[in-house]
């Protein structure tokens, strides 16, 4: 069992009616149904109310919704394209769909773990499992139900200086920890630094998803190529069999250089370009300011990120990209 982390989400559950469009039902149906799973399906913090994640997993389940199990991680070389806004947000949906979620810190910048309010330099992080000072169960810090995090601090800025010196097979340095708790989630999702480095070839190693966010500008687009290349030739040279999905973020329908960069990631990468897409939207930095998650709010970052999940999940298919 993770340690209990102080800080905890607000309005940590999914509301009826985000159910009801999810599962197409009406709320007078949704609500004698859940009231099979629960006494009280609906709870109600700061007068807001909602079905908590456990509940929502067990009637998702009664209807035949399957919780992949998996470990996806959030990569491109190029910086600042919202790989750790991706990542959060889609553990988070995750969770609040029922999903049982780990996530994984493993930038030094430590921005994922700040995001979910933990902050502190003498937490262990992952170079202390690969010491094997600690596991990773020790590591794990409870955020939520069914949210729990191994964070991250400058502390794994030497992580790929210890896996080169280390006698161990670096490529196994986060699938091998993994092993002893990957039965209690569904979800493992991973934020990485925006580099090629060996701790970042343990992580594709380890992966099922690489989810590659991309931003509608000429530099993106060639971090993407080259990053697109690597995983190919990582993937010969390991034998790996793991997914990758561009994520196109940031996109504003007003801007030339948004609608010419993803007709040409459409044309060149249609079958890895998830068809879900985020706009430019100002409450992911609010959300952040604010310490609170986007997703008891009714914005595009929301909706966007909601089908983004859903999509990854394998929910529901009805969405494409209209342009
Ligand atoms: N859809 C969006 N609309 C507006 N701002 C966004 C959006 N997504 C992310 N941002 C902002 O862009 C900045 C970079 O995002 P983020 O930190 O997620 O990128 P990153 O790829 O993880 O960066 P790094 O490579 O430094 O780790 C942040 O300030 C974030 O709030
Ligand atoms: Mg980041």
């Amino acid at each position: 069992m993770a340690q209990a982390a102080n800080h905890h989400l607000q309005d940590f559950f999914l509301s009826l009616s985000d159910l009801s469009e999810l599962t197409q039902k009406s709320m007078d149906q949704l609500v004698s149904e859940l009231s099979q799973f629960s006494e009280l399906p609906s709870v109600s913090r700061n007068n807001k109310s909602g079905v908590p994640p456990k509940i929502v997993r067990q009637y998702l389940s009664s209807l035949g919704y399957r919780y992949p199990h998996q470990v996806v991680s959030f990569q491109m070389l190029k910086g600042g394209v919202s790989k750790t806004t991706s990542a959060l947000n889609f553990g988070l949906r995750a969770a609040q769909y029922g999903a049982r979620v780990l996530f994984i810190d493993l930038d030094q910048q430590a921005n994922l773990s700040f995001c979910l309010g933990v902050e502190d330099e003498n937490l262990p992080v992952w170079v202390d499992i690969v010491e094997k000072k600690v596991s990773c169960e020790q590591a794990a810090i409870q955020i939520e139900d069914g949210v729990d995090l191994i964070p991250s601090s400058l502390n794994n800025s030497v992580l790929d200086r210890v896996l080169l010196n280390s006698q161990r097979n670096f490529a196994q340095a986060v699938a091998q920890p993994l092993k002893s708790i990957k039965s209690f989630y569904d979800l493992i999702v991973i934020d990485t630094a925006p580099s090629l480095s060996v701790i970042n070839t343990a992580v594709t190693c380890a992966s099922a998803v690489v989810v590659l966010p991309i931003n509608p500008d000429k530099f993106s687009l060639l971090g993407l190529v080259k990053n697109m290349q690597d995983l190919e030739e990582l993937k010969s040279e390991f034998n790996l069999d793991f997914a990758k999905k561009i994520l196109f973020t940031k996109f504003d329908g007003r801007e030339t250089a948004s609608r010419e960069i993803l007709s040409h990631c459409i044309e060149k990468f249609e079958s890895s370009l998830l068809k879900s897409y985020i706009r430019t939207s100002s409450e992911i930095k609010n959300s952040i300011r604010e310490g609170r998650h986007i997703f008891s709010t009714k914005t595009s970052a929301k909706i966007d990120y909601d089908l983004v999940t859903c999509e990854l999940l394998g929910f529901r298919r009805d969405h494409a990209i209209d342009q």
